[in-house]
């Protein structure tokens, strides 16, 4: 399976361009999430219409589109891939790679990029045997360019020879080769992020001020690693990652039910800051303001998703791991946390509004396990996620 591989797909102008349709829907079909980028010349073959509906997203095509750029730019665009697969890759666009043209956004996206790249020549015999083009091509090699591809045979010119492009199973073999499994793929892993909305009444909420970002970049880590990630996640102010089974709740409850259905997993990572309580008298109308008088909230307790998780007596999780956001005797509070909460490990972080960590971009956490506690050092929330992916490969393994 290629679930949770991004993929980039440069489609250049060549007859052969009407197979990238086929190839789109072949990766998808093993999971794999396609983002089009046509050449001009491409779309002289096929239509952004047909790309976009194939892929199920919207076809990048000009370096200079404003509403694209504020979207995600180009460099971003280049950078947010598994892999960048150019197919057909014609003799125009293998010459602008190997000199380093940023001319267009194909050519730009390729020279920005540091995603191993895979290309499918497509071109006509002579120009395939061509000196400049044997001398690109060896410039390619040389810069660790990935082939498939081309094959002999009768080439829509007429003639025959080297040029034809490669065919889609043997496109789609050489990706699953590229993208060689991570240390878990095949491992299902549930993620639960951001904070929960507890309603008073129609218009107003109970929230907290986590912002995702944690969680976010934790389910993003698992996934590079190769994890199946289901991703459950209350109203977050940051985006969830590509690549990954997105569950969206409001409510603590509704987190629950979520949780239930995505098990059984190997391991729960439970990032979410659940709201402790909900209001019981909650309205199905708005509260009116009354003279002189004053809504009376009552409260009932929230479920405990991480401790339900950890208690399972049938099921339960290899790993589960929680996190505690501490403001005082943060590793005491955490290790009592990991006992109460009956979970394997505990993060635990400084939440003191002084450490700048709720909601920002830097986490120092210190890792509670059955032998004992491990400081880490500050670092961004995109390197505690990495890390604390790789310890679970190692745990798994
Ligand atoms: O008890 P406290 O909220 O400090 O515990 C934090 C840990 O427990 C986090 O891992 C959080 O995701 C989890 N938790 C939960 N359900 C709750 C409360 C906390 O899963 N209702």
């Amino acid at each position: 399976m290629l679930s949770s591989k991004r993929i980039l797909l440069i489609i250049g102008g060549g007859i052969a361009a009407y197979k990238a349709l086929d190839l789109i829907r072949r990766l998808r079909e093993r999971g794999a999430m396609v983002t089009p980028v046509l050449t001009r010349a491409g779309a002289e073959f096929v239509t952004p219409l047909s790309v976009s509906a194939l892929a199920g997203r919207k076809v990048f095509s000009d370096l200079f589109n404003l509403t694209d750029e504020a979207e995600m730019g180009h460099i971003e665009l280049s950078r947010s891939a598994d892999l960048i697969v150019v197919a057909p890759a014609t003799a125009d666009l293998i010459a602008k790679m190997a000199q380093g043209h940023a001319s267009d956004l194909a050519s730009t996206l390729l020279l920005a990029t540091d995603t191993p790249v895979l290309i499918a020549p497509a071109m006509n015999v002579r120009m395939w045997h061509h000196a400049a083009t044997q001398r690109n091509l060896a410039l390619l090699h040389g810069d660790g360019i990935a082939f498939v591809g081309p094959n002999d045979g009768d080439m829509a010119c007429g003639e025959h020879g080297p040029g034809r492009m490669a065919e889609v199973p043997e496109i789609m073999a050489a990706v699953r080769t590229m993208l060689s499994e991570g240390p878990l793929t095949g491992r299902r892993i549930l993620v639960t992020s951001g904070p929960t909305h507890e309603p008073i009444d129609p218009v107003r909420y109970i929230a907290n001020r986590s912002s995702g970002a944690q969680g976010a970049a934790i389910a993003r880590a698992f996934a590079t690693l190769g994890a199946e990630v289901v991703f459950v996640t209350g109203p977050a102010t940051v985006p969830p990652p590509d690549g990954v089974q997105v569950i969206r709740v409001e409510t603590a409850h509704e987190m629950l039910e979520a949780v239930k259905s995505a098990l059984p997993v190997e391991v729960a990572i439970c990032a979410a800051a659940v709201a402790d309580w909900h209001v019981t008298s909650a309205s199905s109308q708005k509260l009116k303001k009354t003279k002189g008088g004053l809504p009376q909230l009552t409260f009932a307790e929230n479920p405990d998703i991480l401790a339900t998780v950890a208690s399972m007596t049938s099921g339960r999780p290899k790993l589960v791991v929680g996190f505690a956001a501490e403001t005082d005797d943060v590793i005491a509070n955490a290790t009592a946390k990991r006992a109460r909460k009956g979970c394997d490990w505990i993060i635990a972080n400084d939440v003191r509004p002084a450490t700048g960590i709720m909601g920002g971009t830097e986490n120092a956490v210190t890792l509670i396990t059955a032998d004992g506690a491990e400081e880490w050092p500050r670092m961004g929330k995109d390197q505690v996620a990495a890390q604390l992916a790789a310890r679970v490969a190692t745990a798994l393994s």
